[in-house]
């Protein structure tokens, strides 16, 4: 499934034709590769007032091997990362114009633009909440700017989560994050464990995926294999073929299970405690769309996107929760939600409240998943390029692909990676999150 239009506008007529024609040129992203250098150039590394993370990033730099002294004046960078959490109220946001306006100008492909602050709500001061939700709206714009594959993220660190911040550092620079843009993450203080493997950070963590046998599900699979997780993958008995093919190939197991089955959490819990002694991570990403405008929507199309896609995961993950000893300390969940939750979509109103439902239905969890030391996350795709997205009229397809910074869509693999990241050890302060993979696009911005 390539994309035709951005490979035409990266040949040497349609970047002539392009240009002449102002039209868009979708850059190749640069997607991560186990043995991948974390970044490609330099990085710069600054602060506007006193930054108390500078050092932190820096360390954390250094030891994947990125040169931080900004390079020289004629080389690209491929990062920059500014500590803005020193910032006292809005006169001290020119010093990040100042810093910023430059660098961006030197930025090389598929370079990162990562700001770090302390979230608004913190603020002893009005100016302070002020100015720190200032930075949302500029870096939200820049990535709007970036061309080139490029982008920019805000990440907010509470005072005492200091610790939680080498695992987003990380993800934001890499290529895993090639489709996250334009997205404001909060950290949370947890207790972080040390030493990740960058290539392989979930060896030895047994990883529950649904709706496993095709799409965005195999793509998941495939990931947390390479990242060292036995993948015991699921999906409905219909699949079994399709489903054994993807767990073979990534040496897991297959479990058939329908996920709306009354006893399916219960079931799910005593094969994953009688044949792996327990789980690490559940990926809820089975998911079913019915559509119909609201007006012409019957109550099985209703009931059937609410049963597999809201409540099949608020019960597994019940269960799960109930199952004494089941669920591994440092546990993950990570449930796929979607753009569709966020900005709703015509024809939609079940499938969209049912993404939104996860959204509402981390961050109702998420304290008490912090309080056993293990995390719940949402994530929210936007426009995926699948087998289903191919068979879109031509029209809607390019319109749907475009309208997002990057000027195109999404990869399954984008979503596996960043689903991938959550479930890392070191994604400890990550908690109640919802990370949109979608490029930034601009329906529910
Ligand atoms: N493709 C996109 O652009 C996109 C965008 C946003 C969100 N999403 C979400 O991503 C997830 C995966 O999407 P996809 O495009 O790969 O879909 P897909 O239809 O290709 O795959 C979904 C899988 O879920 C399985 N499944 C459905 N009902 C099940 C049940 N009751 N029990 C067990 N398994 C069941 C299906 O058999 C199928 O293999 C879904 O939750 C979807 O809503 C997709």
């Amino acid at each position: 499934m390539s994309d035709w239009y951005r490979d035409f506008a990266n040949s040497g007529l349609g970047t002539t034709i392009t240009r002449q024609l102002g039209l868009p040129r979708p850059a190749v992203l640069r997607r991560y590769e186990p043995g991948q250098p974390l970044l490609t150039g330099p990085g710069l590394v600054g602060a506007a007032g006193e930054g108390r993370l500078r050092d932190v990033v820096s360390g954390v730099l250094a030891a994947a091997g990125v040169r931080v002294d900004g390079g020289t004046d004629d080389e690209r960078l491929s990062a920059v990362v500014l500590d803005a959490t020193g910032l006292t109220g809005p006169a001290q946001l020119a010093a990040v114009h100042e810093l910023l306006a430059p660098a961006v100008r030197r930025l090389g492909p598929s370079a990162r633009v990562l700001v770090l602050a302390e979230p608004p709500a913190d603020a002893p001061t009005v100016a302070q909440a002020a100015a720190r939700q200032a930075l949302e709206g500029l870096v939200r714009s820049v990535a709007k700017e970036l061309r080139n594959g490029a982008t920019a993220n805000l990440v907010l660190v509470p005072s005492d989560a200091e610790a939680a911040l080498a695992s987003p550092l990380r993800f934001f620079l890499s290529g895993r994050s090639a489709y996250v843009d334009g997205q404001v993450l909060t950290l949370a203080a947890a207790e972080v464990p040390a030493g990740d493997d960058p290539d392989r950070p979930l060896v030895g963590k047994v990883a529950v995926v649904t709706g496993a046998a095709r799409g965005i599900g195999a793509a998941i699979a495939r990931v947390m294999a390479r990242d060292g997780a036995h993948v015991v993958a699921v999906d409905v008995p219909a699949a079994g073929e399709s489903l054994a093919q993807v767990a073979n190939a990534v040496g897991g197991t297959a479990v058939a299970l329908d996920l709306t089955a009354p006893d399916a959490g219960p079931r799910l819990a005593r094969q994953l405690q009688a044949r792996h002694g327990g789980l690490d991570v559940v990926v809820h990403n089975a998911g079913i769309t019915r559509d119909k405008l609201l007006v012409n929507m019957d109550a099985d199309r209703w009931n059937a996107v609410m049963a597999v896609n809201l409540q099949a995961q608020l019960d597994v993950t019940q269960a799960l929760l109930d199952a004494d000893g089941v669920l591994r300390p440092g546990a993950r969940v990570v449930s796929v939600s979607s753009q569709s939750g966020i900005a709703g979509n015509r024809g939609q109103t079940n499938y969209a409240a049912s993404k939104a439902g996860i959204i509402g239905m981390v961050r109702a969890w998420a304290p008490e998943f912090a309080a056993r030391g293990a995390t719940i996350n949402a994530v929210a795709p936007g426009f995926i390029v699948t087998e289903m997205t191919a068979t879109m009229p031509l029209g809607t397809r390019e319109v749907g692909s475009r309208i997002n910074s990057l000027q195109q869509g999404g990869l399954p693999v984008d979503v596996a990676e960043t689903i991938a990241w959550l479930a890392q050890p070191g994604s400890a302060g990550v908690n109640g999150q919802v990370v949109r993979v979608c490029g930034q696009s601009v329906l529910g911005a």
